[in-house]
């Protein structure tokens, strides 16, 4: 009910300058009691070893330098995902680069990995007042040629490998070139070899183990979807999260910001979200970990990410057109 008025005002902004808004007053929470009241809701569940209180989490993308996480999960969250974040500093693309398709519950977006770094974030998780878990999202500077991209993802899990419970290896974002080449088998095995070699050598050094989970895009076909599902289960790979955004703007048609380039979010990416988790589980047995994201925007689609095959969900465009009602909602979901 509350959120329906601040949710008026915040979309009277622009939707990056309402962004920062609700970032700021999110962070303001940060000072929520921990161990009570909302980051207790829900049922924990152990998956790759680590033991998620509910299965709500943030997307990533929402908290990209990891300046709200404290106060993220006042809101009830079981895990975030912070980041991406890339070796160094960047911009991201020129603004405006964010767009509410409302008719839709959708977002369009081309934000291109503005971030301040993986130091910067490694530094900001290390002073957080919380221990839940937080996953950290790595990824390649713009600038970074492709055949240089292994070197920037292994750059970022040194950065971040002491601080993070796990680590997501983005190679689906559609806003940076190139960047879902990456995808492709003979350049994803090399790619995931080297971070796991990497994070074996850290593992040792920081007496932890972090696990590695592979973020995939919505736009590839069921037969590369095999093919990766593969590649995952030889390695072996912790998990997947599935999906991120979409380059298909169908559904949108004719709707202001519809012919804005960018990948879209939000409910009309949940049919394909679902499809592709489904395969993923059939491909992939039953034991690996499986995170499903997209257009999530209550508890039945929820439940019907569960039972395509997904062990946790995640959230960002839900959390923009429902607000933080919607993650307790997911969270007291009991299976
Ligand atoms: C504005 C915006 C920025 C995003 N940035 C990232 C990002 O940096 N890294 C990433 O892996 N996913 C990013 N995503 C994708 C989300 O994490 C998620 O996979 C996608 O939006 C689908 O979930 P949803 O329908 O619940 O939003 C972003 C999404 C939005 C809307």
């Amino acid at each position: 009910m509350l959120y329906h008025v601040i949710r008026r005002a915040l979309f009277e902004l622009t939707p990056e300058t309402a962004h920062t808004v609700a970032l700021a007053a999110v962070r303001a929470l940060r000072w929520y009691p921990f161990g009570s009241g909302l980051t207790q809701t829900g049922k924990p569940v152990e998956l790759m070893g680590l033991s998620f209180p509910n299965r709500v989490g943030l997307a990533a993308g929402f908290d990209k330098n990891a300046v709200a996480v404290d106060g993220l999960f006042a809101l009830g969250f079981g895990h975030i995902e912070v980041g991406t974040v890339t070796p160094r500093a960047q911009a991201g693309n020129p603004k405006p680069r964010l767009f509410r398709v409302s008719e839709r519950a959708a977002l369009i977006n081309r934000m291109g990995f503005p971030n301040e770094g993986a130091q910067q974030a490694a530094a900001r998780i290390r002073g957080r007042r919380g221990r839940q878990i937080l996953g950290v999202n790595i990824g390649k500077n713009a600038t970074t040629p492709a055949e240089r991209a292994v070197d920037d993802y292994v750059a970022c899990l040194r950065a971040v490998h002491a601080v993070s419970d796990y680590v997501t290896v983005n190679v689906s974002s559609p806003n940076t070139k190139g960047l879902r080449d990456l995808q492709e088998t003979q350049n994803l095995a090399p790619l995931l070899t080297a971070l796991l070699e990497e994070a074996h050598g850290l593992g040792k050094a920081n007496s932890r183990r972090v696990p590695l989970l592979l973020k995939l895009a919505p736009d590839l076909t069921d037969d590369e979807l095999r093919a990766i599902a593969i590649l995952l289960r030889a390695l072996p790979l912790d998990g997947v999260i599935a999906t991120n955004t979409t380059v298909s703007h169908a559904g949108l048609e004719s709707l202001p910001h519809a012919d804005e380039a960018g990948g879209v979010s939000g409910a009309p990416l949940r049919p394909r979200s679902l499809e592709v988790v489904r395969t993923l589980r059939n491909e992939l047995g039953a034991t690996m970990t499986i995170i499903g994201v997209g257009g999530i925007m209550c508890a039945a689609d929820a439940q019907a990410m569960r039972a395509a095959g997904a062990d946790l969900v995640q959230i960002y465009t839900g959390l923009i057109y429902r607000g933080p009602g919607l993650v307790r909602e997911l969270a007291q979901l009991s299976k």
